[in-house]
């Protein structure tokens, strides 16, 4: 290999901090067999940077990010900033370097592991096999039209904000969702409001045009309430859902609920040039400091990390089978009841990454 893979390390707020030391822990661990193989470099991003800088995305951070190969991220966001002006919340970090690295699509696996059907929301006959991938534009539409504000007139106050789509941002992130397919089971979901919504005729007519070139995969589309109700209904029957910013936001919090925890879902968010690992989940104040927050979505993150930037394939396998192990074995953090004692934060990625070391050593562990 040539020279090291520098990752930097945005922790955020909240739990960020709690998870992404135990995503850190699980690279280090695998260094023990790989040899050195990454260099991290911290930076402040959220409402710690608010603290400390005055901005939610400081100019250092933003250097940092640009210096390394992959970015991987905690969560941002707390009650304590909640009442601060709009472009100064620490949500505006994330949005901000997600447009600044151009990382136009995010990718948010759902898939049901075998040792956990049991804890979906679901019954274990509808959800098990359940193995979908959303597929959610994430630097366009809603989020980031213009205007937007809140503004005065004839006495009252209002609202806007403004939903744009391109036809260059529907497409690039279409043709993501395709070639996804081609790996996977050759079915795409595409999911608007065309019913109701310009931007989502858009959505619509631009996806269709892009699947002629893949004409090995299935499209079909649906409006994003029956979608919402679909997933419940019938969550095996999708592969790739291909969505907006906003709706796969929202669905993939859903999702989460088919696998039994947002503490389990991790996300990969890429561009041409750029690349953020992070978890579904935010910063959960809730249980923030209590050693209670599950790391394995931010472990399969830096899972990600292995195979999308660093093409580490056997690394990624051995890091989401020694979190499938451990599931196994019945250890449990508190968002997973089971029937042992749970364990704390830290003690899951020390499992977690005792496990990877284990199976990097072993000759026969091979990917499939
Ligand atoms: P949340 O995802 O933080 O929490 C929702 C619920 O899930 C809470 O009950 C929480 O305890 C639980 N939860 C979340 N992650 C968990 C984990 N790893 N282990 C165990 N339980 C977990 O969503 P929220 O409460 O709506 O938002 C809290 C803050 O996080 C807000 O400021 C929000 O803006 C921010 N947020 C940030 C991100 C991000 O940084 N990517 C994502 C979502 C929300
Ligand atoms: C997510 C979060 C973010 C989003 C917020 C915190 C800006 O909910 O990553 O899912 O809406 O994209
Ligand atoms: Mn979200």
């Amino acid at each position: 290999m040539h020279g090291f893979y520098r990752i930097a390390v945005l922790p955020g707020d909240g739990i960020g901090p709690e998870v992404t030391s135990e995503a850190v822990k699980v690279l280090k661990a695998a260094e023990e067999v790989l040899g050195p193989t990454f260099r991290f470099q911290t930076g402040l991003i959220g409402g710690c940077a608010l603290d400390a800088t005055a901005v939610p995305l400081p100019p250092e951070t933003i250097s940092i990010c640009n210096q390394a190969h992959a970015v991987l991220l905690g969560a941002v966001g707390g009650p304590q900033w909640d009442s601060k002006r709009p472009e100064l919340r620490p949500e505006q970090g994330l949005l901000q370097i997600r447009q600044r690295l151009g990382l136009y699509v995010n990718l948010r696996p759902a898939k049901v592991m075998e040792t956990l059907v049991s804890l979906s929301a679901l019954k274990p006959d509808r959800v098990r096999g359940t193995n979908l991938m959303i597929v959610r534009e994430l630097t366009g539409g809603i989020y980031f039209g213009n205007p937007r504000g809140i503004f005065s007139k004839d006495g009252e106050r209002y609202g806007v904000n403004t939903e744009i789509y391109r036809e260059h941002e529907i497409e690039r992130v279409a043709h993501r969702a395709f070639q996804l397919a081609q790996a996977r089971r050759r079915k795409v979901t595409s999911v608007d409001k065309a019913n109701v919504l310009e931007t989502s005729r858009l959505w619509r007519e631009v996806v269709t045009r892009v699947s002629r070139s893949y004409p090995h995969i299935e499209l079909d589309h649906l409006y994003v309430d029956n979608c919402a109700m679909q997933l419940i209904d019938r969550p095996t029957s999708f592969d790739v859902v291909l969505t907006s910013n906003m709706f796969g936001d929202i669905l993939s919090d859903e999702a989460a609920m088919l696998t039994g925890s947002i503490g389990l879902l991790p996300s990969a968010s890429l561009g041409e040039h750029s690349a953020l690992y992070e978890p579904v989940h935010g910063s959960a104040p809730d249980i923030a400091g209590r050693k209670r927050a599950n790391p394995l979505a931010a472990i399969a993150s830096a899972a990600l990390m292995l195979r999308f930037s660093f093409r580490m394939e056997r690394v990624a396998l051995a890091v989401e089978t020694a979190i499938e192990k451990v599931l196994k074995r019945g250890v449990r953090t508190p968002d997973l009841p089971g029937r042992s004692r749970p364990v704390t934060t830290s003690r899951m990625g020390d499992l977690v990454a005792a496990e990877t070391v284990k199976l990097l050593k072993s000759p026969k562990f091979r990917p499939p």
